[in-house]
């Protein structure tokens, strides 16, 4: 089924009447066609869609936030007055939204609800994950502005959308709050014409007319009732009844003459996304070495394998993991002889990667027969926490147990030969299956510190040679 046509109010100047559009183009949306499902919900952390439409009492624990917990959209949302229905707001918004990953979790999720009709979204004047959300799936976004300044901001919308290979035509601007009674000299009789010059200048589409200022409408949201009244029933004489029937007739046309509805594009290519992501994934699984490239001890991908590493050698694609225990044992007899094989401390010194964090190995020329090799411990970033070089020789190792190898034997088996400044970055997994870590996230996280790695080694370089400067 399709999901909703929803349209987000957004413009990143506050008291430009986002709020006040957005809850009342509802109703007005709902007096034109009333059949048509209509629901609200608003990112800023003010309860005026509450104040408007609550019937009941209200939900503290069903609220705008909860959409990015998985809780379907249409469980949140409630019937109230006027036929519109809304998702309750929430004050907390603003420390949740660090969980929020991407863009396009707004979008699946009301894409996994029930929802149909319309969606009206309503934000707050910053451009947070929130409003990222919401202009990401929207079908239109409607800019309210009301001075010069707000249309010069309404650029970060339009890059936002570029930036997400999203049409700029999805933003329309409409004037708000303009004073009739102010009149220019010249072509452009009041600041209603004087911005909408501007706008379609600056190659932005306009609605039709704009929304007056009117004292009549700012006292709507104060009164002993402690609600806040809709233009529709307590400001019915004024000229912004008339405008806001006049946009809500044209946001009402746009929907019919809308194509499929934009979560349908996000839901199809997410589908495709996801198909090209499973089979990533299956190549990577079929690649992995049969088992522990120290010991060989049999891969088992979905058993819980606990203190293994998964490492990848760029040059030959070579990838697999190392068994924590033969990784300590090389680390130890190699990089930390003075812990006397106190196996214990040197897990405790590498706790942080191997559950959370990468170590990285590399391998540098030094003399003959000798290889130099220096071990990092890196946080989740790839940011160095410590490390520590040694210079052994490449030859001779002191094996004490005929399974254990020594590090230049690891780099000698693993990497290709030819392939100068090896370095391998160890991606650590506290107790979780070999697989779960080549799945697409996590994967992704070590390619990005890998990555890093070798743009550092760059710089370090660049740093060192002195024909840097020439
Ligand atoms: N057309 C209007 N005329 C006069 N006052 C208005 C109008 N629209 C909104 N207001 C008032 O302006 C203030 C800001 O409006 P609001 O809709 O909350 O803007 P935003 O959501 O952009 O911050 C509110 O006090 C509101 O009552
Ligand atoms: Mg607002």
């Amino acid at each position: 089924m399709a999901g909703p046509y929803i349209i987000t109010i957004a413009s990143e100047k506050g008291g430009v009447g986002k709020t006040t559009l957005a809850t009342n183009l509802a109703i007005y949306l709902k007096g034109l066609a009333e059949d048509l499902p209509i629901t609200l919900l608003s990112f800023d952390n003010h309860f005026t869609v509450d104040r408007m439409f609550q019937l009941g009492k209200p939900t503290p624990d069903r609220h705008v936030g909860q959409l990015f917990n998985g809780i379907r959209a249409d469980e949140l949302t409630q019937m109230g007055q006027y036929g519109v229905g809304y998702i309750p707001s929430n004050s907390n918004l603003y420390e949740e939204q660090q969980q929020i990953q991407g863009n396009d979790s707004l979008a699946a999720a009301i894409n996994r609800s029930n929802l149909s009709g319309i969606l009206i979204i309503d934000t707050s004047p910053v451009l947070d994950n929130y409003t990222c959300n919401a202009l990401f799936a929207a079908d239109r976004i409607i800019v309210p502005i009301k001075d010069a300044p707000s249309l010069e901001n309404c650029r970060h919308l339009s890059d936002f959308l570029t930036r997400n290979q999203r049409s700029k035509s999805l933003l329309k601007i409409l004037p708000c709050m303009i004073d009739t009674r102010i009149r220019f000299e010249g072509p452009f009789r009041n600041s209603y014409h004087l911005l909408k010059a501007f706008a379609i200048n600056r190659g932005y589409r306009c609605y039709e007319g704009f929304i007056s200022k009117s004292p009549k409408v700012e006292t709507l949201s104060t009164n002993p009732s402690g609600r806040i009244f809709p233009v529709i029933t307590h400001a019915r004489s004024t000229e912004v009844h008339l405008q806001l029937s006049h946009l809500a007739r044209q946001v009402y046309i746009e929907y019919l003459d809308s194509g499929p509805a934009r979560l349908q594009e996000v839901a199809t290519r997410h589908e495709e996304e996801d198909a090209r992501q499973r089979h990533l994934y299956r190549e990577r699984v079929a690649r992995l070495e049969p088992g522990c490239f120290c010991c060989g001890t049999p891969l088992q991908t979905e058993e819980i394998w606990p203190n293994a590493f998964y490492l990848e050698d760029a040059a030959t694609s070579r990838c697999g993991f190392v068994e924590g225990n033969c990784l300590l044992k090389m680390l130890q007899e190699d990089f930390y002889p003075e812990l006397n094989g106190n196996r214990q401390l040197l897990q405790e010194f590498l706790s942080g990667p191997v559950t959370s964090g990468y170590l990285l190995l590399r391998e540098r020329k030094a003399g003959p027969g000798m290889g130099m090799y220096d071990l990092y411990l890196l946080d989740r970033e790839g940011e160095r926490i410590s490390g520590r070089s040694i210079e052994i020789s490449k030859t001779t190792s002191d094996v004490t147990d005929a399974k254990t190898m020594s590090i230049p034997e690891l780099f000698s088996g693993l990497v290709a030969p030819e392939t100068e400044g090896h370095r391998l970055v160890l991606m650590g997994y506290g107790g979780k299956k070999p697989a779960e870590l080549l799945k697409n996230q996590n994967y992704l996280k070590w390619q990005k510190v890998f990555d890093r790695v070798r743009i550092e080694e760059i710089e370090e370089q660049s740093e060192l040679s002195p024909t840097r400067l020439a």
